[in-house]
């Protein structure tokens, strides 16, 4: 299946954001960020880069957290913007490429939570984790929510289905292998209307993954297969690294 390199940078607008507000619940939200304060060791007044943010899930800045939130996709930095402005939250929105973070404050910690991670090729991917240790203090924390290609692998499907908020997800999905990258063709169905995208995902096996962290200069990595802190094993929805900047 062919997907346009930069699929990411038209992706993030319609349905496909109408679904994925319907999946982060504000129950969700509340649980990620408890996480994100116990493994970041951070506290009220930090500064803290939620990279990319998406809408803009607003509970650290509500918590007194200092929040900066980078994003590419106008539709949803436009709405994250709306939604500070409502509740009175000073949040330093940027819309920028992930890539892009040079000339950010120094911060007391960084996450890219939500499935935001190998979206890009493999130099970019890495530049991403570069450029995120380049803006954090020393000891400062990262938290990468992502997966690994073994835990993909295991419960691969060709054709699968979601349902959320109303809306329909198909997607058709087939496994590049010599790139490791899922390419995946979504069809959205909600509201009468059918909308149809591509997108691509590179997955790293687990050993590589902390290889990446570990070359883009974070140390003291610890892996959770949950937000409960678990290990990480073949049963493991979702792979949460955490390390420290050097
Ligand atoms: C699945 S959403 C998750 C959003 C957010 N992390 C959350 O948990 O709500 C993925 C996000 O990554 C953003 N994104 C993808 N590639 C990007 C890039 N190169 N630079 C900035 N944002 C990017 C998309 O626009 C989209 O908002």
């Amino acid at each position: 299946m062919d997907v346009e390199k930069h699929w990411w940078k038209e992706f993030f607008s319609g349905k496909a954001l109408d679904l994925w507000r319907a999946v982060t619940t504000a129950e969700q939200t509340r649980a990620e960020a408890d996480f994100l304060v116990s493994a970041l060791r951070i506290t009220p007044g930090s500064s803290v880069l939620n990279v990319p943010c998406g809408g803009g899930r607003l509970e650290l800045a509500l918590r007194g957290f200092r929040a900066t939130g980078v994003e590419y996709s106008e539709e949803f930095i436009q709405k994250a913007r709306e939604k500070s402005r409502e509740r009175s939250l000073a949040v330093n929105w940027r819309q920028l490429d992930m890539r892009e973070l040079s000339g950010l404050e120094p911060f007391d910690g960084a996450f890219c939570f939500g499935n935001s991670f190998g979206y890009l090729d493999d130099e970019e991917n890495f530049d991403f984790l570069r450029a995120v240790a380049k803006v954090l203090k020393p000891g400062a924390r990262f938290a990468l929510d992502t997966t690994c290609l073994e835990l993909v692998l295991r419960v691969f499907e060709q054709r699968s289905w979601f349902e959320a908020g109303g809306l329909l997800m198909l997607e058709r999905n087939e496994y590049d292998l010599l790139q490791s990258r899922m390419n995946t063709e979504y069809t959205f169905v909600g509201g009468g209307e059918t909308e149809r995208k591509r997108g691509s995902q590179r997955y790293y096996a687990y050993a590589e993954l902390c290889g990446l962290l570990k070359g883009a200069g974070f140390t003291n990595l610890h892996g959770f297969g949950s937000l409960n802190r678990d290990p990480v094993t073949f049963e493991s929805s979702r792979v949460i690294l955490v390390g420290e900047k050097v």
